[in-house]
């Protein structure tokens, strides 16, 4: 197949009151790229991902998912397009099973919706019966398949982040947004979502990676962007990345 722009974004500014977060960001991801953001503290990598996702309103910018203009007026609307993302502070349903955290996720993408798992006519029971199939699949996919029916708070940090994992995935998306996946994990844990991302990659699907592990980042990605104080500074292989000067100097150099 020939490479094809998953996600082309162009041209974004975002201003909160006196503090400019966003200045011209832009981002172009081939399809089945793990492309990185980096850059220190603050610098405007989730913000970003709020703007790209609906979240926050952009003062600016052009939108383009799969060769078509997105709106990313609405989270809904984004997921709908085909965006799907974790959040750096793990939201998930604490209350509910591992399994019902990912047959959440699927239901976007469901003819039924919500209502159709409350009403359980025979098509929508049909439906549900396939949709906590491919949620189980989702499950093992990401190593946690044997916790299907734990309640989710009770799974620990790293599980829980695969967990969240899942449930984007149950979108069918075609674009996975992932915001810092391996913040609080320890050593054993990233390096299993290292394997994960890996794994996911060779499934053909493509990830916006958020991530401060350096080292993981340049053995990961296949390109980064680097920002900071809310500007893009660089753009380019990891190799040219690591080399790079301003780089060096705003992020690699420093206590990171
Ligand atoms: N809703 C908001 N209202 C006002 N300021 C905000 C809001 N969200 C983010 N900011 C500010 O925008 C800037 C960028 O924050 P952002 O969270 O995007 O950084 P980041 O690169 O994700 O940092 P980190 O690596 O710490 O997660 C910060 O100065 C932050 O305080
Ligand atoms: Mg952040």
């Amino acid at each position: 197949m020939s490479e094809q722009v998953i996600l082309n974004i162009a041209g974004v500014n975002k201003r909160f009151g006196g503090l400019q977060a966003l200045t011209d960001v832009g981002i172009k991801i081939m399809q089945g790229q793990i492309y990185g953001l980096i850059g220190p503290n603050g610098a405007g990598k989730t913000t970003f991902f709020n703007v790209i996702t609906g979240l926050y309103q952009p003062d600016t910018g052009t939108f383009e998912l799969a060769g078509k203009p997105y709106s990313p007026s609405a989270p809904h609307e984004v997921a709908k397009a085909g965006i799907a993302r974790t959040f750096q502070n793990i939201r998930l349903f604490g209350e509910m099973t591992a399994l019902e955290n990912v047959m959440v996720g699927r239901h976007v993408r469901s003819h039924q919706g919500v209502f159709g798992a409350v009403f359980r006519h025979k098509a929508a029971r049909e439906e549900e019966a396939g949709i906590r199939k491919r949620a189980q699949e989702l499950l093992d996919f990401v190593g946690i398949g044997a916790f299907a029916n734990r309640t989710s708070k009770f799974l620990s940090y790293g599980d829980q982040r695969r967990l969240e994992i899942a449930r984007a995935l149950a979108t069918d998306p075609q674009l996975l947004a992932l915001d810092e996946p391996a913040a609080g994990m320890n050593a054993t844990e990233k390096l299993a979502l290292k394997e994960l991302l890996i794994k996911i990659k060779a499934e053909g699907k493509t990830v916006l990676l958020i991530e401060h592990d350096v080292k993981m980042m340049m053995s990961l990605c296949d390109r980064i962007t680097v920002l900071e104080y809310g500007k893009p500074i660089a753009e380019g292989l990891p190799a040219e990345i690591q080399s790079n000067k301003a780089v060096i100097d705003a992020y690699l150099g420093g206590s990171h």
